[in-house]
């Protein structure tokens, strides 16, 4: 091992106190991207991380501004043009903490408890951007940097609508690369590194039935007048049909059915029916028949309903025939869907489906593609030997069911692969209350970083 990696390690075991403190000082900021009241936050946060990028030793930080929340760039370019570039990804808000009374703590006063941190935002994903920072600064203050670093960090991930993608065709030469580090995903267990070697994209929806236009009593008109809740239930029960499988035309035509090696290789991960049957706390799983639930969360397209609402939903009872209902409704895609194909697919089918009775309006908020990355690349192998030296064991590569659109938009304009690697858990409650970071995990996470920038030029 070279004196120089020797030294940054020992480095991080030093300040691990300094990586928490600053992890909970970004927590802190409650930088809740989808509420407009929070646009101050989002600022805050964004000039913290600057400020503290200035004090990584950047060489040029700056604030973007978008329409809506900016982006904050990054570079020390000091090992010079025959070392590699690495593009640092992380994406500095968080989704709402509602459900508010679900939460033991406070949402944005990270409070330990063992060896979690608990917080929104821990895990999804400021835990892992202080990783990044961490690992950079344990070797810059131990040696020279080894690789290039830019840093790309938005603030838009968790809504729909990210003006991320124009701003990267807006500058690719500023973010040429070698590849891209997507800290945004995470591991199967702490004893399991793990590397993402496909993410999921996303077709979001919101789905309106206008019935009556106003409510009414339901006595007096109902029977007469049809309900738009109960439109709206039999509109999304047949979504699916009794085999699991969606039921828009055509949403099944363009995917890229699973090889037998990769069912294979799936198969044999430790990702087994009971691990979702817990995590759920579910009597039994459903989905896709014939298909496992690895494989029906990561390499198949699903269709879930977020949200719904119609007429009376307050304590007690009220008889009333609602006027209107609305219901959110997404699918994940996977390669080679097309989220404005299933918009046409979805609305065919309401056009088909809606009775008379009503009107109804679909309108799409998030479209994002799918990303397959190469599993084969220098860069992630650098990652495995990284994962082996911080674990003791060769990282799992899997599917991941979420999604981080991004990847997509780095692949496409900027013509580079992902590593996307990270340190939540499954069972960090990651858009749910109660979010945490696991704490050993996190520090192991910035080992791990650290010795794969080393490997990078090896
Ligand atoms: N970090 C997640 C994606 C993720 C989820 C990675 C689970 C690994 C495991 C990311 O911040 C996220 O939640 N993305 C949204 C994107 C959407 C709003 C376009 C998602 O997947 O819902
Ligand atoms: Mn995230």
């Amino acid at each position: 091992m070279s004196d120089h990696r020797q030294k940054a390690l020992e480095y991080i075991q030093g300040h691990k106190i300094q990586s928490l403190e600053k992890m909970k000082e970004i927590i802190s900021i409650p930088s809740v991207s989808t509420d407009p009241e929070r646009a101050g936050d989002i600022k805050k946060a964004a000039e913290w991380l600057k400020r503290e990028l200035i004090s990584l030793g950047m060489t040029r930080v700056e604030i973007y501004p978008t329409p809506r929340h900016p982006i904050v760039y990054a570079e020390n370019l000091s090992a010079g043009k025959d070392k590699p570039t690495a593009l640092i990804y992380g994406h500095y808000d968080v989704q709402p903490e509602d459900p508010i009374e679900e939460w033991n703590s406070d949402p944005f006063t990270p409070t330990q408890v063992g060896e979690d941190l608990f917080a929104r935002g821990a895990t999804d994903m400021k835990g892992q951007i202080i990783a990044t920072f961490s690992a950079i600064e344990a070797i810059q203050n131990t040696g020279e940097l080894p690789v290039n670093v830019k840093f790309l960090i938005e603030g838009e991930e968790e809504i729909g609508g990210s003006h991320l993608e124009g701003f990267i065709k807006d500058h690719k030469e500023m973010l040429a690369c070698d590849f891209f580090l997507n800290p945004d995903t995470g591991m199967q267990a702490p004893d399991l590194p793990t590397i993402t070697y496909a993410l999921r994209g996303i077709a979001y929806f919101e789905l309106r039935v206008q019935g009556p236009k106003q409510d009414m009593h339901s006595g007096t008109f109902g029977g007469a007048i049809h309900n738009p809740a109960q439109v709206m239930a039999d509109l999304l029960s047949g979504l699916h049909d009794d085999k699991g499988r969606v039921t828009l035309k055509g949403f099944y035509d363009k995917v890229l059915p699973l090889s037998k090696q990769e069912r294979e290789e799936l198969s044999k991960l430790p990702i087994d029916e009971e691990f979702y049957l817990e995590q759920g706390g579910v009597k039994a799983l459903w989905g896709e028949e014939g298909y496992s639930a690895l494989e029906r969360t990561g390499a198949r397209p699903t269709l879930e309903i977020n949200g719904l609402y119609s007429g009376f939903i307050g304590e007690g009872q009220k008889t009333v025939l609602p006027a209107y209902a609305m219901a959110k409704v997404s699918c994940r895609l996977v390669p080679n869907q097309d989220p404005v194909e299933v918009y046409e697919q979805f609305t065919e089918y309401l056009e088909e489906n809606a009775p008379e009775t009503v009107t109804w309006e679909l309108t799409q908020m998030s479209k994002e593609f799918p990303s397959i990355s190469d599993r084969n690349s220098k860069w992630v192998q650098a990652y495995v030997e990284a994962a082996k030296s911080a674990w003791g064991k060769a990282p799992i590569f899997k599917r991941e069911g979420g999604s981080v659109p991004v990847v997509v938009h780095v692949q496409h304009e900027l013509g580079v692969d992902s590593v996307n690697i990270g340190f939540g858990l499954p069972s960090d409650n990651m858009h749910g209350p109660n979010e945490k970071i696991h704490l050993p995990t996190f520090y192991k996470g910035i080992e791990a970083l650290v010795h794969f920038f080393f490997n990078l030029t090896q």
